[in-house]
């Protein structure tokens, strides 16, 4: 039998068509707006799991026993101290730098302060997909506490990853809600298929770079409108809007000038995201006890209108847009959601790298070329 020829390199425009991995970690019916992590639904697991048993859940495919996930929590706490240098290159950043931006670069100098850095091996991968996990909320606290002229708050090793999160950044013991709230964003951000940036965290770790390295890059790429950067341009708009009379003209203004409205469409769901669905429901519990009713109630209008002018392209709300409203809620700063995000992402992402490695293959597809054959080459002087 001879074999048959490999097909032909064929255009994907975003590689919407193009399947690039295999993963154990999350599934998604973009058509049915179903999402579940390990074949577990993910309104399960945002009502009854922890961002840390989720995160032990798609790092090891299994739910943990009781011992196994007490010691994975102790393990995580462990982590969450950052090197002292690493406090003065916080200091060294400007204070007007978005945080985004100081993200990237302080989850890039972990790797100068980690001897395992360039280790490889699966058991340092899991080491440092820990310690990024329980450094990156570390990060962003100091950050932020930086750039407000404000010391620093030690982890507390007692508290879980949200909780410990909102005491580093305020300062403040959160209630009960307020960490509960949160960690359920987190839970429901985890993962999410072969997103951009856990696509890009793919590429550097299929390369045999680093893991540092990796999610650096998945830091970037989620930090773009398109992806990650939309919930903090969803409360924008809504402050902008400012009043529910005002909802109307605005969202037809923008429609009719064929601008995005942040916070809907999506390149796999074309039904309702199951993660919005479930925000829908806790935004207004949320919005309702912190006294913000008035920005749900607006979200409200403004998905009835996108829902009459472009359910029928497939177009609903996905998760930013009633993260965003959470977020305010608890009283998050705007330029501070896509942190939070990515926060809760470096768990997804840290474990799609070690997927990556188990069974890797370079990934390398093929840009085709559409300019110019057989041009001369002119010598500067008689350009
Ligand atoms: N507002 C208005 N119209 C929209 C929106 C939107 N948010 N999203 C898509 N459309 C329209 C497009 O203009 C297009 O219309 P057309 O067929 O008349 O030209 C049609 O719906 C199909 O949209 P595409 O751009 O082809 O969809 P694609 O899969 O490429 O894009 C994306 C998905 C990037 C998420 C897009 O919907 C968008 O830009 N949304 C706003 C940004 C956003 O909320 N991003 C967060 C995504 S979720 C996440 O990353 C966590």
């Amino acid at each position: 039998m001879t074999p048959s020829a490999p097909s032909l390199p064929f255009r994907d425009k975003g590689l919407a068509n193009t399947v690039a991995a295999e993963t154990q970690m999350s599934f998604i019916d973009g058509a049915k707006g179903v999402l579940e992590y390990v074949g577990i639904d993910i309104d399960s697991l945002a009502r009854q799991s922890t961002f840390e048993e989720t995160v032990f859940l798609l790092w090891n495919r299994r739910l943990p026993k009781a011992a196994e996930l007490q010691a994975f929590c102790a393990s995580v706490r462990s982590e969450y101290e950052v090197d002292a240098r690493v406090h003065d290159i916080v200091r060294a950043l400007p204070r007007s730098t978005p945080p985004m931006h100081a993200l990237r670069t302080l989850v890039s100098c972990l790797a100068h302060f980690d001897r395992e850095a360039d280790e490889n091996s699966p058991e340092a991968n899991r080491r440092k997909a820990l310690r990024l996990l329980a450094k990156t909320p570390t990060l962003i606290a100091m950050f932020d506490r930086h750039r407000k002229g404000k010391p620093f708050i030690a982890p507390d090793r007692s508290i879980g990853i949200a909780e410990n999160f909102l005491w580093m950044l305020n300062g403040a013991r959160p209630t009960e809600a307020m960490s509960r709230a949160l960690d359920i964003c987190l839970v429901l951000h985890a993962d999410h298929g072969l997103n951009a940036s856990t696509f890009a965290a793919r590429v550097t770790v299929a390369t045999l770079s680093d893991m540092y390295s990796a999610i650096t890059t998945a830091v970037g790429t989620l930090k773009g409108p398109l992806h990650g950067g939309a919930n903090q341009e969803v409360m924008e708009m809504l402050l902008e809007i400012g009043d529910i009379s005002k909802v109307d003209d605005y969202i037809m203004g923008k429609l009719s000038r064929k601008e995005l409205v942040m916070g809907f469409g999506h390149r796999v769901y074309k039904a309702y995201d199951p993660r919005a669905g479930f925000l829908k429901t806790f935004a207004k519990q949320v919005a309702t006890d912190t006294g913000n009713i008035t920005l749900y109630d607006m979200s409200r209008r403004i998905e009835e209108i996108m829902a009459r002018e472009v359910s029928a392209k497939g177009i609903y709300p996905n998760v930013d847009f009633y993260s965003a409203t959470t977020y305010y809620s608890l009283g998050l700063d705007l330029d501070l959601f896509t942190c939070i995000f990515a926060m809760s992402r470096v768990g997804g992402w840290a474990g799609h790298c070690i997927e990556q490695l188990e069974a890797n293959r370079l990934i390398r597809p093929q840009a085709d070329y559409v300019g110019p054959h057989g041009v001369k080459y002119v010598a500067i002087a008689q350009r």
